[in-house]
């Protein structure tokens, strides 16, 4: 059996499906794309002619969405339509940790994996090939397959064959495309050859055919839940040593380089931060957590669990050092946030470490003054609000911090300065005009290693880099 693959669909157009199904567009001129959504606000934003609206920023995706939007990549709420049509969809819905009921804080919430599955199990026509996109647990491709078949046997339709494949998404958010045009490999889980075949042919348009991995469905799944694991691993134990170097005289670039230059060990995934944030890994240690639990594995599981400790712990004594070092109080004093996503080149605030760092100080009767180049007021409230039932109904609350337009608004009259995200332009900030405007005595307080800190010495800030000792 060879499969004829014309038109594509993908359920859910956020930061996976709207990013990939562009590039796949682009590469692909022949076929047809349909990215639908529950939201019809994401797709009219999708929709809309001002490209510099899309819903989510990531560079080099607006030219490539001017270029094959309404050619052969479509956006639309008409779901059932284009899973009717599709010869393949791909499955890109968010899976968020469950909040209530068996598993909560740990297993991944799957009701919206189940309800693409049900909408496809309704809709679809004749042969489809269903592609787990998502990051999902492991054996998750078990429920979607048990849904389509069940759904066969109870229409009668012998016409339709439904056939599961696994194919995670590996990019980062800031270099989706970057990621997705040049992958480091692509992974295919499955059982049927013939399926298989026809996403790899779909891949053969652009990327080598040795870095097109085949498997068996649960390896695809769990090497991407272990793929995330290990690099936010990475950043643990390196955030962890970043604290020690504070301690002893060390200074954590130095150690990253040397440690990095090791080829066994190699050099990427060694910056020390304020911890990870992102939808992804904690989402999917958490869930890692949970199975091997789950398998009876405590000792794996409370090995990985530690992952997810170290990354809270760095949040929290961030803000400790910042309350301390300002003479035990911030009550009355101003501190400008410079950075709000949880990396640079993206407006995604999903489990920024900004979210807790702010809260705590907001708790503290600081005044924040947060700027970021990408994220909206709107964003940073629901972020903040979302945190603590007793901040949002705390009215002060509100009164505690201002949206700032540019770097120059949020400085004004602050007494610290907070660098959270690795934005470009607070790497080319001119200390010596900035500490102007800031109330004396004046910090300047790191996470990320990037600024001009002897210039900002020189300006009269006192200055504290993550991971170096000298005293502030
Ligand atoms: C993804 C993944 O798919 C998830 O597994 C991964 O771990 C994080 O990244 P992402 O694209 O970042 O999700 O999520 P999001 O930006 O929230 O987009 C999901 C979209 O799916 C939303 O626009 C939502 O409206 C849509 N959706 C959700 C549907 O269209 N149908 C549903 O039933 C549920
Ligand atoms: C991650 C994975 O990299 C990607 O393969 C997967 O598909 C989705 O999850 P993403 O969360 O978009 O991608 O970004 P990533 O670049 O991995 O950064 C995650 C977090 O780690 C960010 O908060 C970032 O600032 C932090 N980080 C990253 C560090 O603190 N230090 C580093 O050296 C690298």
């Amino acid at each position: 059996m060879s499969f004829e693959i014309n038109n594509i669909c993908c359920i859910g157009a956020g930061y996976v499906g709207g990013p990939t199904m562009s590039v796949i567009a682009d590469k692909c001129p022949n076929l047809t794309i349909n990215v639908v959504d529950i939201n019809q606000q994401r797709i009219d934003q999708w929709n809309q002619s001002d490209l510099s609206q899309l819903p989510i920023y990531e560079p080099g995706l607006k030219e490539i969405v001017s270029k094959c939007r309404n050619k052969n990549l479509y956006f639309s709420i008409d779901i059932e339509k284009h899973i009717k049509s599709a010869d393949m969809i791909f499955i890109s819905v968010n899976t968020p940790t469950k909040v209530k009921g068996i598993g909560a804080g740990q297993a991944s919430d799957l009701k919206w994996i189940e309800a693409s599955a049900r909408e496809i199990a309704k809709f679809a026509e004749g042969k489809t090939i269903v592609i787990e996109k998502s990051t999902l647990p492991v054996k998750t491709a078990a429920i979607i397959n048990k849904i389509l078949q069940e759904s066969n046997t109870e229409i009668n339709n012998s016409d339709r064959e439904f056939f599961v494949l696994s194919n995670p998404e590996f990019l980062a958010e800031g270099t989706a495309i970057n990621d997705l045009n040049q992958p480091d490999r692509v992974l295919i889980g499955g059982d049927n050859q013939e399926a298989i075949d026809a996403l790899k042919n779909l891949y053969l348009n652009w990327v080598d055919e040795n870095k097109i991995l085949t498997s068996n469905i649960w390896s695809s799944e769990l090497s991407k839940l272990i793929a995330n694991a290990f690099l936010a691993q990475r950043i643990s134990s390196i955030n962890s040593i970043s604290a020690l170097c504070e301690a002893t005289g060390a200074d954590i670039k130095d150690v990253s380089l040397a440690v990095g230059m090791d080829s066994r060990i190699g050099n990427k995934f060694l910056e020390s931060g304020p911890g990870f944030g992102g939808s992804c890994f904690k989402k999917d240690i958490l869930n890692l957590v949970y199975i091997c639990k789950h398998h009876g594995l405590d000792e794996v599981a409370s090995y990985w669990q530690k992952v997810i400790d170290m990354n809270f712990w760095q949040q929290k004594r961030l803000s400790e050092i910042i309350i301390s070092s300002l003479f035990g109080t911030i009550s009355e004093k101003k501190i400008a946030i410079l950075g709000f996503a949880f990396k640079a080149n993206t407006n995604d605030t999903r489990e920024s470490p900004a979210i807790k760092i702010c809260r705590d100080l907001l708790e503290e009767g600081g005044n924040l003054q947060i700027y970021d180049p990408r994220v909206s007021k709107e964003m940073i409230n629901h972020e903040l609000q979302k945190q603590d039932e007793n901040i949002k109904n705390n009215n002060d609350y509100k009164k505690l911090w201002k949206y700032c337009e540019s770097v120059q608004q949020a400085t004004y009259g602050v007494d610290a300065v907070l660098i959270l995200t690795e934005w470009e332009e607070f790497k080319n900030i001119k200390w010596q005009k900035l500490s102007k405007s800031m109330r004396s005595p004046k910090w300047l307080f790191d996470t990320r290693s990037i600024t001009d800190i002897e210039e900002a010495k020189s300006a009269g800030i006192n200055t504290w880099r993550l991971g170096n000792s000298e005293a502030i």
